[in-house]
This record gives structure tokens, C-alpha cells and sequence, in this order.
């Protein structure tokens, strides 16, 4: 029997799944653990199940001697330094496809929010300040608009999907140089959604010298990971009108303090990191990343591994839990 440090109770019933074959430690406060807490409790752990939330980064991969595998809560795994897991033998895991409509329906509300302003119009009911007026609340049609979706994977692919809904033209920017250039994707698109995940070739790639290349009718989305915006960039194309709006689950820092500049912005349409929280999208994630760690744990490859050079031979074998 192995232990497992889990950082967060899941919904579903994986861990009840996970607790039938090891020891399972879970972290039940309401607030995460500090780095201090994660050190401290992960310290003889065989196999971690951390958030997006959590740093598995050198000094936690080498203050857990005994660790095995490490199964990510999250499609995204730039919390964990990847590099330094292989290095080690450590096989990492995430949990794609569970949460792909559930975050392209997100992608959408924000799209639609913030092209019809309903934050703004949403507060003029509940302080009661509107009367009907021709000019009041104009927004943006989705109709014959263009949608640039930068990076086309499974999440940007669904959000492509639901745009013939609309009578909207795709254009976009993928990973190799598919699809157009991402100055002509600024240049003629009306919404610009961000798909690409946070590595350092895409940390920071809407700065400045791209925002200003958007329309200043446009709007951008994000549900991928607030640093690839350059937020101080963002909050003055906001409030000097460079683009019309921005919908947004993710932001940098997360959570924003709340008297941030951005939350002051017009057009904003925002979110708490919320694309994949749907109880079916959560439930999923749980059960993919409790089947990594079971994989794992028998010594057997993780069926949803963003790092299988762990497995190739010439590396460290595959290390079965003792
Ligand atoms: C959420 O942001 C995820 O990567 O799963």
C-alpha cells in the first residue's frame, strides 16, 4: 500500500477508488495548503495529486524521496516542472479531454458577456439606473464576425466548433506555424480567443506591439492561463481604448487583488478560473487523474502522461511504488 498526498478533496467518488487499493491523505482545509503545509505533508509521500495551484518544482520533488508518480488536477501542467520530473524517473499526469466542452462553453459565455456587455448591463438592473434609450448598451454582433482562435488543440477546436452556431469565420494560429501568422490573426479578427498553453515560448505572447495590432472593435478572450497576457499592457489597451473588451477566466497574477487597475476596465467581462467547473468536467478529472496514480503505483504507464520519455527505454525504469 502506498500513501498519496491529495491537495484538495475532489468530487466524485475517485478517491473512494484511490482508498481502496492505498493510503490516501487528503488536504481538507477550505484555503490551499501554504508551501510550508505541501513540504511538510508531502515529505513521504509515494504519489501526489496537486492543483494547478501547487508548485512541483525542484525543491519539492527533492524534499519527497520516495515519490513515484505525480498526477496533475488540471490539463495544463506549468506547475510542474517537467523537466526536472523526468529527470528523475517521475512519471506526470494530466487530465485532458473531461473538461474540453466544459471550458469551451466557458469560452463562449465570456465571448458573448463581453460583446453584449452584460456585466455592465447586469449592474444597471441591480441599481436600478437604466431606462430604455436606443443608443444604451451597444455591443458587438458574433454574426458575420471573424473568431482568431490562437492555438487550435481539443479546447480551441470545440470553440471553433460552436462558431458556425453563430455564422462566424475561423481563422487561427496553431503550435508549427499552422493556420495564419498570429499578426494577421490580430489584425482581422473581431474576437481573438487564447488556446495555447503557458510555456515559456508563449508566456507574455499578447503584449503591447499585439494588442495594438488588434481592432479597437475587438475583444479578447482568455480561458488558457493569465500569463500569456502581459496584464499592465492589457489594462491600457482597456482603458485607452486599443480594443473594445476582454472576457477572462484566467489572469496574472490569480486571484487579482481587488483593487487591481484591471477590475476598474471597461468592456471587462471576467471569471475565477472556472472553464472546467462543471460537476461532470470536475467528476472526470477526478477519475483520470486517480487512474494515473493507480497506473503508476503498479509500475504500470500512467494512461494520460505528459512526460512518456519516462518510459522510453535508456532512462530510469519504471519505479513501482515500494
Ligand atoms: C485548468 O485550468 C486546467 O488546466 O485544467
Amino acid at each position: 500500500m502506498s500513501r498519496c498526498f491529495v491537495t484538495r478533496r475532489l468530487p466524485g467518488d475517485a478517491l473512494q477508488r484511490l482508498g481502496l487499493e492505498h493510503e490516501v491523505d487528503v488536504w481538507e482545509e477550505a484555503q490551499p495548503p501554504s508551501r510550508a503545509e505541501l513540504l511538510e505533508r508531502a515529505r513521504d509521500a509515494d504519489a501526489l495529486l496537486p492543483q494547478l495551484t501547487e508548485k512541483v518544482d525542484v525543491e519539492l520533488l527533492d524534499s519527497c524521496p520516495r515519490l513515484v508518480a505525480v498526477a496533475d488536477y488540471s490539463v495544463g501542467f506549468d506547475n510542474v516542472d517537467l523537466a526536472a520530473a523526468t529527470e528523475r524517473g517521475i512519471p506526470v499526469g494530466n487530465t485532458p479531454g473531461v473538461l474540453t466542452e466544459a471550458t469551451a462553453d466557458l469560452t463562449w459565455a465570456l465571448m458573448l458577456s463581453a460583446a453584449r456587455r452584460l456585466p455592465e448591463a447586469e449592474k444597471d438592473v441591480r441599481t436600478g439606473t437604466w431606462g430604455w434609450e436606443p443608443s444604451f448598451l451597444l455591443g458587438h454582433d458574433m454574426q458575420g464576425a471573424t473568431l482568431g482562435i490562437v492555438g487550435m488543440g481539443r479546447i480551441g477546436s470545440a470553440v471553433a466548433r460552436r462558431a458556425s452556431g453563430f455564422g462566424m469565420e475561423v481563422i487561427h494560429n496553431s503550435r508549427g506555424g499552422a493556420g495564419v501568422s498570429l499578426d494577421e490573426l490580430l489584425e482581422r479578427s473581431d474576437f481573438v480567443s487564447l488556446h495555447a498553453p503557458l510555456t515559456p515560448e508563449t508566456r507574455g505572447m499578447i503584449g503591447e506591439p499585439q494588442l495594438r495590432r488588434m481592432k479597437p472593435t475587438a475583444i479578447l478572450v482568455n480561458t488558457a492561463r493569465g500569463p500569456l497576457v502581459d496584464t499592465d499592457a492589457l489594462v491600457r489597451a482597456l482603458q485607452e481604448g486599443w480594443i473594445a473588451g476582454a472576457g477572462l477566466d484566467v489572469t496574472d497574477p490569480e486571484p487579482l487583488p481587488r483593487d487591481h487597475p484591471l477590475l476598474s476596465c471597461r468592456g471587462l467581462a471576467i471569471a475565477p478560473h472556472i472553464g472546467s467547473a462543471t460537476h461532470a468536467a470536475r467528476e472526470g478529472m477526478a477519475d483520470l487523474a486517480v487512474d494515473n496514480l493507480l497506473a503508476a503505483l503498479r509500475g504500470e504507464r500512467m494512461p494520460h502522461c505528459v512526460n512518456p520519455e519516462v518510459y522510453e527505454r535508456g532512462t530510469r525504469p519504471i519505479r513501482p511504488a515500494p
